[in-house]
């Protein structure tokens, strides 16, 4: 048998290196999940896979093996990671429409917040000690000032916002009871798509401002409802602070690599934003649009959203100084120029 260093069997120190270089990704089968997995295949990992497909797509999963299943499977959950032994999880899948959380509350602490403490306690079973999660910036609700802060009181004013704030409370609890290392990234508004045209959004239904306009400037959708003109804005529709996918992806290969650095034997628990800074009103996407595409945006102006806050705006100099993030895709006409890219090659739903 080949020995190397330490006592290592040759084979051993293989395996090490294979399965260090594995991670499992639940929703990898998602807009942000499948750019994940791209970011981490290019660095030389291998990602896994786990989704349920409820609102991932097949043709999403090219960068790694794909293991179907549910969280709340928890046989099957151990099964795969038995057989993967991921040295870390990205954690996407959940149930992600505000809107929907408030509708049907039921669905989302089941999917979200029953979903990560079924993999929290697998995780805990099979000794993975580190994990990313996916969260959100409504886990801050009202804003008290802008721009949003880590700091920031967290008073969620939906049941989506509240479940990404549990499930971060629930890391923080594994981490001081099991010494699970984790890093949650409160994302404001996800855009965009890959550069390439690998990959992009592809919700059903679609609700999210940008792929809305442009699939009606494209003749796909109908015109746009701009949900609300009345709001304490400059211009009266609402501010968001869109931030492109790839960046995202970018964030959270720099969290994992981060987490090689927290000390070893107590968990840690972090949490950052990830923002471009820069704010623009729905009006603003528009006129962008229009000047990219050469085509006005079919649009009427509609009723306010309910629980649509009319500013968020981050501040992600946090994750700039610490993780070394540095957003270079996040301009609002690269959001739009690649989003519209992705719209002319996006493979049916
Ligand atoms: N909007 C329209 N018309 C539409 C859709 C959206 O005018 O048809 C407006 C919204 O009112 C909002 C802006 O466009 O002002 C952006 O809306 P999105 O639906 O694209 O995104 P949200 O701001 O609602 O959602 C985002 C994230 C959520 C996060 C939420 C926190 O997608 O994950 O911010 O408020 F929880």
């Amino acid at each position: 048998m080949l020995t190397g260093c330490h006592g290592l069997t040759f084979m051993d120190a293989l395996r090490k290196v294979w399965f260090m270089s594995v991670i499992l990704v639940t929703g990898g089968a998602g807009y942000i999940g499948s750019h994940l997995c791209k970011a981490l295949a290019q660095r030389g990992f291998v990602p896994v896979t786990y989704d349920n497909f409820v609102t991932g797509h097949r043709w999403a999963v090219r960068w790694g093996p794909l293991e179907e299943g549910d969280l709340a499977d928890r046989a099957r959950l151990d099964r795969v990671l038995e057989r993967h032994r991921p040295a870390a999880v990205m954690h996407f899948a959940a149930s992600t429409f505000v809107g929907e959380s408030v509708a049907n509350p039921g669905k989302f602490y089941r999917n979200n917040v029953a979903g990560s403490l079924s993999l929290l306690e697998a995780m805990r079973d099979h000794a993975i000690q580190k994990l990313v999660f996916s969260s959100s910036c409504a886990v801050y609700g009202a804003p008290l000032q802008l721009p949003l802060t880590e700091a920031h009181p967290q008073r969620p004013v939906s049941p989506y916002g509240f479940t990404k704030h549990v499930v971060e409370r629930l890391l923080a609890d594994f981490g001081r009871a099991h010494g699970l290392h984790s890093i949650s990234l409160r994302y404001f508004n996800a855009a965009g798509a890959d550069p390439d045209g690998d990959a992009g959004e592809v919700h059903l239904p679609e609700t999210h401002l940008i792929p809305l306009a442009l699939a009606a400037v494209a003749g796909h959708a109908p015109p746009l409802t701009i949900l609300g003109t009345d709001y304490a804005t400059p211009d009266g529709s609402c501010v968001r602070d869109y931030v492109h996918v790839t960046d995202l992806a970018a964030a959270h290969v720099q969290a994992l690599m981060a987490m090689e650095h927290f000390p070893a034997g107590q968990g840690v628990a972090e949490a950052f934003n990830l923002g471009a800074g820069q704010g623009y009103s729905v009006l603003q996407v528009l006129a962008m649009i229009r000047q990219l595409t050469g085509r006005e945006v079919p649009a009427v102006v509609g009723p306010r959203r309910p629980g649509d806050p009319p500013l968020l705006v981050g501040d992600a100099s946090r994750a700039r100084q610490e993780l070394g993030w540095s957003p270079g895709y996040s301009s609002l006409a690269t959001i739009i120029e690649t989003a519209w890219n992705w719209m002319q090659h996006m493979p049916p739903a």
